[in-house]
């Protein structure tokens, strides 16, 4: 069976990449210890040592504001760590995977972003994310960069925006959503899924990797509500203005699978099945 070597697993997108991988992969490290990618020496060690055919790289600071208030940080982790495994990779001659964010783009477009529009980073996580793509871009031939949007998973463990609809709009009879942000929600079992099915193509590149749709944060909670069976919660509509926040969201993270429809494939279904289908098995 080949390795791959996966950096934090244990995170949302982690736990799903796990189970998905594991159809095919030996998962390596098995008791999923998480080594610290700032750690350049121990990272390379650890990598060197488990000799995988794929290194998966999720770890990173995904506290959008944290990131904003201690950007130093962020750029450590994020950028100089993804460098860190990108060196490691190159040394083992391992294909790099990384997963980084629509929010690279300015935010101004009024459709769906595609690989093909230009890069303009508006806050610290972004920049960062960016910078780790241009570390990898830098070092190795052999790696795929997935940019995705909104993710939602984790079961049970949740707490994020999906989690927080369910619960407020269950204790309350009104709930105020964001209608002027604009992206393309994903599920982290289709993400997996995606790039489990591409990553032996050797069409190695960066690929927009999305539950296809653009919808508001207020289109997204009434699905959410509606999915989970909730009646009596009305939801409604504010500007993002109301919910000031210390770093700067882009108005559009939506993006479009537009290299995987220039290749002819499709492997991502629309936002609200997908959902729907999270929603239902997790809170319904
Ligand atoms: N969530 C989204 O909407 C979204 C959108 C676009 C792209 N992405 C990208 O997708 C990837 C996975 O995101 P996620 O939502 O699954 O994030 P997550 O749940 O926050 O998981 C990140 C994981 O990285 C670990 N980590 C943090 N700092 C580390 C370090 N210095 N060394 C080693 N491990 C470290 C965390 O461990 P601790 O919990 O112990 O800190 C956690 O297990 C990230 O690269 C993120 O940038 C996410």
């Amino acid at each position: 069976m080949d390795r791959i070597y996966i950096t934090g697993a244990k995170g949302m997108l982690g736990k799903a990449a796990v189970s998905v991988f594991a159809e095919r992969y030996d998962i390596f490290p098995g008791d999923f210890h998480e080594t610290d990618v700032r750690d350049a020496g121990a990272i390379a060690e650890e990598i060197h040592r488990a000799k995988p055919k794929f290194v998966l790289h999720l770890a990173a600071m995904t506290d959008v504001d944290g990131c904003e208030t201690n950007p130093e940080e962020a750029r450590r982790i994020n950028a100089v760590g993804t460098k860190n495994v990108a060196l490691a990779c190159r040394r083992c001659d391992a294909v790099m995977i990384y997963v980084s964010t629509g929010m690279v783009y300015d935010g101004r477009k009024d459709s769906p972003y595609v690989e093909f529009d230009p890069v303009s980073p508006a806050n610290a996580y972004a920049r960062s994310k960016h910078e780790g793509e241009l570390a990898i871009r830098d070092l190795l031939s052999r790696f795929y960069i997935f940019s995705t949007c909104w993710l939602f998973g984790g079961g049970r463990d949740d707490k994020k925006f999906v989690a927080k609809v369910v619960e407020r709009a269950r204790g309350s009879r009104e709930l105020k959503a964001v209608s002027d942000k604009f992206g393309s929600p994903t599920y982290t079992a289709d993400l997996a899924r995606g790039m489990f099915g591409f990553i032996e193509s050797g069409l190695y590149g960066r690929y927009h990797c999305v539950n296809t749709g653009c919808v508001s944060r207020l289109e997204m909670a009434r699905e959410i509500v509606t999915a989970a069976g909730i009646g009596n919660c009305s939801l409604v509509s504010v500007s993002s203005d109301e919910f000031p926040l210390p770093a700067p969201r882009p108005r559009m993270e939506a993006m479009r699978n537009y290299n995987f429809e220039l290749l002819g494939l499709s492997p991502m279904r629309g936002w609200k099945e997908a959902l729907g289908e999270y929603v239902a098995s997790t809170f319904a």
